[in-house]
């Protein structure tokens, strides 16, 4: 059997049963994919779900305010995938009367989708021989075929490419691009591949020369940059004072509390005579209490973050228009950072 034949005859014999296998629907495809990029099937399995459910078509998930759509998407991170998502569903609505398209060509036109997306939908959906070339798939070309261009320079994406397309069944792109992903991530593993069992293991260049653990070759990607920040908690009454964050930073849109970014981590003293602090809060609070420093990843961030409860906070110092006292049974309509999510939960 050639390379694709051997790929989908084990797909047919170990394939995962998952809810988007089961539908030709441009748009429910969709949802799957945008959620799954950077997001392990565990995770985003419940995610899919409840935007399959809340917003069965294009129009429902359009009519949604971002808010909601952000709310929805609380703790899954890279939250301008919904931010994207949310701007192409009333795209679709306001120039393509609401119907999703599903070619190739249509779909890598749109806000948020790329030539990974394009190939996984329109190939899913409309049987269209464009192959797919996510990690997965990097890993088990490079491996097999015994290729050390690095997969993230654009060297490497035109001949993984090239390869996968040359590769592709024409008679069934769609079963094949499901087929090698999924041998890719239970076969082909990154750590741990099960080479004993491989239907693929007397052609693998990289089993038959030792270099499994060396393959795929990756440039190492940019180093993370630190930030360190001081939330200044303020309670009155059942109410939290929240801002809502601006553009140009991450979590666009979101709501967090009012901040102190700064050089270094700061102590309740240092905080109590930082200027930045005084102009916005005065110099009569007091610090009722400290939580933290949290740690919290980004992909390309590393946040250190303190949580200072203040008390005797004086009303003459709110003038931000991003800030408002939100009641505590209203917090869980805002859309809020997992960081800022974890920190209430143990709050509250
Ligand atoms: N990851 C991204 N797309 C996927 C799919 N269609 N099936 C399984 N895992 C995936």
């Amino acid at each position: 059997m050639d390379f694709s034949s051997e790929i989908i005859s084990w797909y047919r014999q170990n394939k995962r049963d998952l809810p988007w296998r089961k539908t030709k629907d441009p748009y429910i495809i969709w949802l799957s994919e945008i959620i799954l990029q950077q997001t392990r099937v565990e995770q985003g399995t419940p995610y899919f779900h409840r935007f399959a459910e809340r917003y069965p078509t294009v129009v429902d998930f359009a009519s949604a305010t971002e808010n909601e759509i952000l709310n929805n998407w609380q703790g899954l991170g890279y939250y301008s995938r919904g931010r994207n998502m949310h701007f192409t569903a009333k795209f679709i609505v306001a120039n393509n009367a609401g119907v999703f398209p599903n070619s190739y060509d249509d779909l890598i036109k749109l806000k948020g989708i790329g030539e990974y997306t394009a190939a996984a939908i329109s190939s899913f959906s409309a049987n269209e021989s464009k192959a797919v070339v996510d990690g997965n798939v990097f890993r088990l070309l490079a491996r097999y075929f015994g290729i050390s261009t690095p997969i993230n320079s654009s060297k490497g994406k035109i001949e993984f490419s090239a390869l996968a397309n040359s590769l592709i069944d024409r008679a069934e792109p769609g079963l094949y691009n499901q087929a090698i992903m999924e041998f890719g991530s239970l076969q082909c593993k990154p750590g741990n591949p099960l080479c004993g069992t491989c239907p693929l293991r007397l052609g693998c260049v990289a089993l038959n020369n030792n270099l499994v653990p060396l393959l795929p070759v990756k440039i190492k990607a940019q180093k993370s940059r630190t930030r360190n920040f001081n939330y200044i908690v303020v309670v009155k009454d059942d109410s939290l004072l929240i801002n809502k964050r601006g553009a140009n930073d991450i979590w666009e849109n979101m709501y967090d509390f009012p901040l102190l970014e700064t050089q270094d981590l700061l102590s309740p003293e240092s905080l109590l005579c930082d200027a930045q602090f005084i102009e916005k809060f005065g110099n009569e609070v007091t610090i009722d209490a400290v939580y933290g420093p949290v740690k919290h990843l980004l992909s390309h961030q590393k946040i250190y973050a303190q949580f200072f409860v203040i008390e005797h906070f004086s009303e003459s110092f709110l003038h931000y228009n991003s800030w408002q006292y939100v009641r505590y049974s209203d917090l869980e309509h805002l859309a809020q950072p997992k960081l800022i999510f974890e920190f209430l939960k143990s709050f509250l």
